[in-house]
């Protein structure tokens, strides 16, 4: 790949920013100094320095994320702060994506990739991924009202149609709910607890398929495997 056009993807800046900086005798590549701005580099064995920084390059980059409430899971919005800004060197070099979103009041774990073909399998509804959400209610739980939803409940989707929203697992203490979902339809979790009467006041997203929530610290990030999810028990190549 040519060097201007590696450097301009990991945002060093423009193509003639990095002809600037090429020009500056600012880059390096295997230690010597280079002079092409159309140098041809093989980012996965090639050693590259910008200002004596060394480049950090991985084709796909996958990030576990516990994102704070307050904060919207989308790369811009001029209104809510947004996730990205707490993605930090060299991650925030990449152009990650969300791999399933949260909603503005919610917090807890999300996925970041720069892999389309992962969040399409993680993301696809065929591939029925569990989730596990952690949720907090306006009152305390009557076992009998919220065991209709294993049985499974009708709301509404995103588009307003009506579909069957059944929970897989459900444990309740006081006005404490871990359930386990394994779709990912718009406000889902709160439209399954409104149908049962329930007013959703905390929602945290606590596991996703194999990947625990753990001790990862509202705006903290760390970098996951995607092998993770191809154990066979999770992802069967959709
Ligand atoms: N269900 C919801 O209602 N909200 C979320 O953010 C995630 C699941």
């Amino acid at each position: 790949m040519r060097i201007d056009k590696l450097l301009s993807q990991l945002k060093y800046g423009s193509r003639k920013k990095i002809a600037e900086l090429i020009s500056q005798n600012r880059i390096k590549v295997n230690g010597k100094t280079i002079n092409k701005k159309d140098m041809d580099v093989n980012p996965n064995i090639d050693e590259i320095y910008v200002d004596n920084e060394k480049v950090f390059y991985q084709k796909y980059v996958y990030l576990a994320f516990n994102k704070p409430k307050g904060f919207l899971s989308a790369n811009k919005d001029d209104l809510h702060p947004v996730l990205f800004s707490f993605i930090k060197e060299p991650y925030n070099r990449f152009d990650l994506k969300v791999c399933g979103r949260l909603d503005l009041d919610s917090e807890g774990l999300m996925i970041l990739t720069n892999d389309g073909s992962f969040i399409h399998m993680i993301t696809h509804p065929k591939t029925h991924l569990p989730k596990k959400y952690e949720v907090k209610l306006n009152r305390e739980v009557c076992m009998n009202e919220v065991n209709q939803l294993l049985q499974g409940v009708f709301i509404k989707d995103g588009k307003n149609e009506t579909y069957l929203a059944k929970a897989l697992k459900l444990k309740c203490n006081k006005d404490t709910c871990y359930i386990t979902i394994d779709e990912g339809k718009f406000h889902q979790v709160k439209r399954m607890f409104a149908f049962v009467n329930y007013d959703v006041i905390k929602l945290k997203r606590v596991q996703i398929g194999p990947l625990l929530l753990g001790d990862l610290k509202p705006g903290e990030h760390k970098v996951i495997g995607r092998e993770l999810f191809y154990d066979g028990n999770y992802v069967d190549g959709v």
